[in-house]
């Protein structure tokens, strides 16, 4: 749900699947529908998760979390372009391998998306379930190995909540609250956290299972000295949904030596145009601070969504889910995300034509990599919630890609660019 603000494109999704209707029609983001009786409170909740499930083969390993250490931070600075073609190219793409979890505790859940905090690579998670153990929460994160693939989980027989609910965060008869993150993390506190932005929505518990953005919520993210994720919600509630929703679609530094942070939308307009904005990283958390990109400075106000100008790129197909993020193997930026509307699993590439981060862009994004679903039988065919990993490989010369597949499970491949 979260860079799609508009539930109309999971309604379209799930009454095209029930109807088996076109799949041009489709484009979930996150799938509840296979999990209809979740807890309408908040916490942990140990509600049966209904979903039928078969289990990934676990490897069960000690777990091993060498030092990424500020390697995402030291990648922001090196600045030349170098040896990578433009476009960017894959020259392979490894096979695709689905995460190795180190708990076994049954755990489905989908969404994705993450980033570096004390040298450790965590990605956020949402709808987490642990069939084995019959339990379900709104979000997990769990922290992963330097090629990413492997991941680690914190609780006690299942993936702890890690997001929060506040108080007054409690769902009306009939529907759930639930904090679905989906973003990537940026770095912050010179490497000792990180920041990001989820959804909070209230979710329908009647089929087809609607939700609708409440608001966004924007975390600050450290890791406790067991290597604990530790989630605080710094604006508790940031982005209204009469409001561009500044973050959700990403976050990542700027590069001029400042200490401002970008943080991208994608508002579903005819045009479908990413906007950004900027802040200091200790004013993240105030509105009042931000200044946005209308297409020669930035500005006080925000351009309206519809606004043309302001878009940094545009993709006609729409931007799905993506990260956007230097590449120091290009010298660029780039961004690597689903289209809104494609029948295909593709991730998509662009990139920027100069240094900075509004443009020039390339204007047609390249297919990259079409990422096979889980076909017809599944209960979901497609996959989504993609993800670009690019603090796993610093140099930039590989690519970490993800997504949920079956709406359970985390899969990878690694891009190797030319
Ligand atoms: C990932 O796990 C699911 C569930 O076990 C399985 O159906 C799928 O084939 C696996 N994918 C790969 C690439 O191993
Ligand atoms: C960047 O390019 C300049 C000029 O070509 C060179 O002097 C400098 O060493 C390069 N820096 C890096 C990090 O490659
Ligand atoms: C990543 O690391 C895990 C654990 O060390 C290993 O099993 C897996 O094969 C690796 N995957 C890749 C793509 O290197
Ligand atoms: C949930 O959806 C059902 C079916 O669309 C609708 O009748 C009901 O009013 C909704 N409940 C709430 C609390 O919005
Ligand atoms: C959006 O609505 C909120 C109230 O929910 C209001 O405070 C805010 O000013 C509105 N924002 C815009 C841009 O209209
Ligand atoms: C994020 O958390 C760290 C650790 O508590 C803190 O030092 C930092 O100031 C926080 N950042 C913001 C913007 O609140
Ligand atoms: C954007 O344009 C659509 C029609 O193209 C219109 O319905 C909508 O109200 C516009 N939104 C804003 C915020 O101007």
């Amino acid at each position: 749900m979260f860079v799609f603000t508009q539930y109309r494109f999971v309604l379209c999704a799930l009454l095209h699947l029930a109807a088996g209707g076109p799949a041009a029609q489709r484009r979930p983001t996150f799938d509840h529908f296979r999990r209809p009786g979740f807890a309408t409170t908040q916490q942990s909740s140990t509600t049966s998760v209904a979903a039928t499930v078969a289990q990934s083969s676990f490897q069960v390993t000690a777990s091993s979390i060498p030092s990424l250490k500020d390697a995402a931070a030291s990648s922001i600075q090196s600045s030349n372009a170098s040896a990578g073609a433009l476009p960017p190219v894959a020259a392979s793409i490894g096979p695709v391998i689905n995460a190795t979890l180190t708990k076994n505790w049954g755990i489905t859940r989908d969404g994705g998306g993450g980033g570096t905090i004390d040298g450790t690579h965590i990605i956020n998670f949402s709808d987490t379930g642990a069939d084995g153990n019959n339990a379900f929460v709104s979000n997990s994160i769990a922290t992963t190995n330097t090629n990413g693939t492997m991941l680690t989980d914190y609780g006690t027989n299942y993936p702890m909540q890690q997001w929060p609910f506040e108080p007054d965060e409690v769902a009306a008869s009939g529907l759930r609250i639930a904090i679905w993150p989906n973003t990537n993390i940026v770095s912050g506190c010179g490497g000792t956290c990180g920041y990001t932005v989820s959804n909070v929505v209230d979710v329908n518990l009647t089929a087809p299972y609607p939700s609708t953005m409440i608001y966004s919520t924007l975390a600050n993210i450290t890791l406790k000295s067991n290597n604990t994720p530790s989630v605080e919600r710094i604006s508790a509630q940031m982005w209204k949904p009469n409001e561009t929703n500044y973050g959700i679609y990403g976050l990542a530094r700027a590069r001029d030596g400042s200490d401002d942070i970008y943080l991208f939308a994608a508002p579903s307009t005819a045009d479908s145009g990413l906007k950004v904005a900027k802040v200091a990283e200790a004013s993240i958390a105030d509105k009042s601070k931000y200044t946005y990109w209308d297409g020669s400075t930035w500005a006080l106000t925000a351009p309206s969504a519809n606004d043309t100008k302001s878009n940094v790129f545009s993709n006609k197909g729409g931007i799905g889910t993506g990260d956007i993020f230097w590449s120091a193997y290009h010298g660029r930026w780039l961004a690597v995300f689903n289209d809104g509307l494609a029948v295909d699993d593709t991730f998509q590439v662009t990139y920027s034509i100069t240094e900075d981060l509004t443009g020039v862009w390339s204007t047609t994004p390249q297919s990259l990599f079409v990422t096979p679903g889980c076909g017809n039988g599944c209960t979901t065919p497609w996959n989504y919630a993609s993800h670009a990993y690019p603090d796993i490989d610093p140099s930039g010369r590989t690519l970490l890609l993800g997504w949920t597949y079956n709406a359970a499970y985390t899969s990878f491949a690694t891009i190797t660019w030319t």
